[in-house]
C-alpha cells in the first residue's frame, strides 16, 4: 500500500476509540524486537506483553534498554526488526490520533518542560479526547489527576517554577488524565520523595485494578517487589527475567544483573521480597 493511499484510507474511516477489554487482555505487545540506535544493538530480541488489570515493572541496570523499549512500545520509536503491537494490531496500523487515546507515556525524568501553568499543562493531557463523547469528562478528568497526583495545591503556579518532584508529579497527572487504558510510565519516582513514591506506585495499582494496563520503570526493587505483579529484568537489551517479583527477585542473578552483590530478604511482616546491596557490617570500633 503506497503512502497516498495510507494517508486517505486515514481520512476516510472513522476514528477508532479504545474499547473497554476483558482483565488479561494484551495491550501492548513486543515480539522478537531489535531496535538499533547510533550504530548499536540496544534492543536484542525482546519478548514482553503488557495487559489490561496488571502493573508490570521493568528494570535493570542503567543503559539496559529500559526507555528504549518503553518508547518502543508506545510507538515512539520505530522498530528496527520484530513487531509492536498494540491493542491486537500492529502498532503502525493506528492513526496518531487513535494512539492518543490508548496509550499515555511519561517520559523519563523532567526533560519536560511547559510554558504554561499547571492547570493548563494537566489540561494537554485532554487534547487527543477533543472531538468524542469524552471531552464531557476534561473537567472531571483534570480534576481527578490533579488531586491523585497531589498538585491542585499549585495548580495556577507556572511549571517552570516548580520543584523537580513537583514537575514529576504535574507531568503524572497530566498522563493520568488523558485517561488511556495503557500506561507507560518512564521512572515515574525518580525525582519524587517516599512519601510521593508510595503515591505513585499506588496509583498505578488503581489504574490496575480500574482494568488498565500499567507498565512503569522503575530502580527502586523494593517498590517494585511490593506493588508490581510481573517484574521484567532488563539486562544488555535482552530480558534477563521474568515473572511474579517472589519469583524474579533472586539474589544470584540481580548479583549478575546488576554487577553489584545483592541480597533478597523476605519482610518478617508483609513477606515480600526486600532487595539489598550486600554490604560490609560496619566496625564502629576502629
Ligand atoms: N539515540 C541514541 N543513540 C545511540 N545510543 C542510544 C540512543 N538512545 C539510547 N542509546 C543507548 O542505548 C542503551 C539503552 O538506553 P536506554 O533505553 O535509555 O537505557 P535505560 O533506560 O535502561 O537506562 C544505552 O546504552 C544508551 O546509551
Ligand atoms: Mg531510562
Amino acid at each position: 500500500m503506497g503512502v497516498i493511499t495510507q494517508l486517505l484510507r486515514g481520512r476516510g474511516r472513522k476514528r477508532r476509540l479504545p474499547l473497554p477489554s476483558p482483565l488479561g487482555t494484551v495491550r501492548a505487545e513486543a515480539r522478537a524486537l531489535h531496535v538499533r540506535l547510533g550504530g548499536r544493538t540496544v534492543l536484542d530480541g525482546v519478548d514482553l506483553q503488557v495487559a489490561a488489570g496488571e502493573v508490570l515493572a521493568l528494570v535493570g541496570p542503567n543503559g539496559a534498554g529500559k526507555s528504549t523499549l518503553l518508547a518502543a512500545l508506545a510507538r515512539d520509536l520505530p522498530a528496527g526488526s520484530g513487531e509492536v503491537r498494540i491493542d491486537g494490531e500492529p502498532a503502525a496500523a493506528w492513526t496518531a490520533a487513535e494512539l492518543a487515546v490508548r496509550r499515555a507515556v511519561l517520559p523519563q525524568s523532567a526533560q519536560l518542560s511547559f510554558p504554561f501553568p499547571v492547570e493548563e499543562v494537566v489540561r494537554m493531557g485532554r487534547a487527543p479526547w477533543a472531538g468524542t463523547p469524552a471531552e464531557d469528562e476534561d473537567d472531571a478528568a483534570v480534576r481527578a489527576a490533579m488531586a491523585a497526583a497531589e498538585v491542585t495545591g499549585f495548580a495556577s503556579r507556572p511549571f517552570a517554577a516548580l520543584s523537580g518532584g513537583e514537575r514529576a508529579r504535574v507531568a503524572l497527572a497530566r498522563v493520568l488524565a488523558q485517561r488511556t487504558p495503557l500506561l507507560l510510565l518512564d521512572e515515574p519516582t525518580a525525582a519524587l520523595d517516599l512519601r510521593h513514591q508510595e503515591l505513585v506506585l499506588r496509583i498505578c495499582r488503581e489504574r490496575a485494578a480500574a482494568g488498565d494496563a500499567v507498565a512503569v520503570v522503575l530502580h527502586d526493587l523494593g517498590l517494585a517487589g511490593a506493588y508490581a505483579d510481573r517484574v521484567a529484568v532488563l539486562h544488555g537489551g535482552r530480558i534477563a527475567a521474568e515473572g511474579p517479583p517472589a519469583r524474579v527477585f533472586e539474589a544470584e542473578s540481580l548479583s549478575r544483573v546488576y554487577a553489584q552483590p545483592i541480597e533478597v530478604i523476605d519482610h518478617p511482616r508483609t513477606g515480600e521480597p526486600l532487595v539489598i546491596p550486600r554490604r560490609a557490617v560496619r566496625d564502629f570500633a576502629s
